[in-house]
């Protein structure tokens, strides 16, 4: 039930300390005598060798889940040393594009029912690929004709717009990264930095969570506005597509996730004083960049909500702007704190506007949501 939240999407933003929890769970263990931890992904442990040996490895998805893989994939390319190649679903049907029996293709799905990904699903079996899933849901069609994969665990998802469930198959994509690279020497400190950092992800979430407040006032700033765009880089070029996905799916107004790199060419043109602009500036390898971003912004007047490291904000934009702060983890397990602020924002986006929070039990409307 929902307990005392106000519907079923409000409930899985807040769970989202424990299903983090639950999918890592009897997945990162001690090894031997040493207080070392790995991974052990039972669902993979005997396709590493195959996995290691593939020319490429592509990730195929839809919605949300695509954008899970977006965040994924910088890590996996560093750990595993082998390109990764982004695809969405319907678009590699599409343009029936190639795919070789040497590629390795991560199917990451929610539901593990989703008809674009599971047609590209049939393609790639049909080509000899070697197929890995990654769903929420066991005995789903994907997990059944995958040939091996990794169930997310972050138990059942009943609002259609996806929240638990994207920051989890965050977290299963890095421990399958961490798996892959487990046979790299010289990238044994990078992993066990983010195993250590994923054993305290659920505490860190639970201090964002905190923000809820903060997130309904700054979205009565929003509620009657057009548009809202959101840049991000690297690691969080994935944040600003799926806070931007959010906020149409469910908030009904129009947003665009942009990767920042491009902002000059096109995008700077939209900027003025009236469109809010959310940039996602918080530390990792691509901070400077931001920074000066949020300059040419500022140069142009925009109407900038920041986000950032705690302690950053007069750094970031020097008391001039809104903040959103959020605590410091390891590079690629940012989007997973980075994401929920702008759940919590959107709910209070949307509550003022013309509301579509469904579960996915009656797609349209449920009366125990409205
Ligand atoms: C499994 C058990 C779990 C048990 C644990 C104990 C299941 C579903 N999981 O978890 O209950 O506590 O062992 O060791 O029984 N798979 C696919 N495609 C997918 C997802 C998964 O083929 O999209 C396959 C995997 O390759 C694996 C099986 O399904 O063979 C189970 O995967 P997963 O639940 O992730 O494995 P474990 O974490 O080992
Ligand atoms: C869409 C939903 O229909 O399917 C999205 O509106 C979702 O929210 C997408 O991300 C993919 O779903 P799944 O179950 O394959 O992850």
């Amino acid at each position: 039930s929902k307990g005392k939240y106000e519907h079923y999407m409000q409930k899985e933003i807040h769970e989202q300390p424990e299903s983090l929890t639950t999918t890592m769970r009897g997945r990162l263990i001690h090894n031997g005598s040493t207080k070392r931890k790995s991974v052990l992904l039972g669902g993979l442990k005997d396709h590493l060798k195959t996995i290691r040996r593939s020319r490429r490895i592509v990730f195929i998805g839809c919605g949300t889940s695509y954008n899970a893989a977006l965040a994924a994939r910088p890590i996996l390319e560093q750990l595993s040393g082998i390109p990764v190649m982004m695809e969405i679903a319907s678009d590699l049907l599409d343009r029936q594009a190639p795919v070789y029996r040497d590629d390795t293709i991560i199917f990451v799905s929610q539901s593990g029912e989703t008809a674009d990904t599971l047609n590209a699903l049939e393609y790639a079996l049909d080509n000899g690929a070697l197929c890995v899933g990654i769903t929420n849901t066991v005995g789903s069609a994907i997990a059944r004709n995958t040939h091996c994969g990794v169930h997310i665990n972050a138990g059942s998802e009943i609002g259609v717009a996806s929240t638990k469930a994207y920051t989890s198959q965050i977290v299963v994509l890095a421990m399958v990264a961490l798996a892959i690279g487990a046979d790299t020497i010289s990238t044994k400190q990078t992993r066990e930095g983010i195993i250590q950092s994923l054993l305290n992800l659920p505490g860190k979430i639970r201090e964002v969570l905190k923000l809820d407040e903060e997130m309904k006032d700054l979205a009565r700033s929003l509620i009657s506005e057009q548009s809202l765009l959101m840049f991000g880089r690297g690691y969080n070029y994935a944040t600003a597509l799926e806070g931007a996905l959010k906020v149409k799916e469910v908030a009904l107004m129009h947003s665009e996730g942009i990767l920042a790199g491009e902002m000059k060419h096109g995008p700077l043109a939209l900027v003025d004083e009236n469109l809010p602009i959310i940039v996602i500036a918080t530390r990792d390898q691509c901070f400077s960049k931001q920074q000066s971003v949020i300059q040419q912004l500022k140069a142009r007047k925009g109407r900038l909500i920041v986000m950032c490291t705690e302690g950053d904000a007069a750094a970031v934009c020097g008391g001039s702007c809104p903040v959103i702060e959020v605590p410091h983890v390891v590079d690629c397990l940012q989007p997973v704190v980075n994401i929920v602020p702008l759940q919590l924002l959107l709910i209070g986006v949307s509550f003022d506007r013309t509301t579509r929070i469904q579960c996915r039990s009656t797609k349209e409307s449920c009366k125990e949501c409205d």
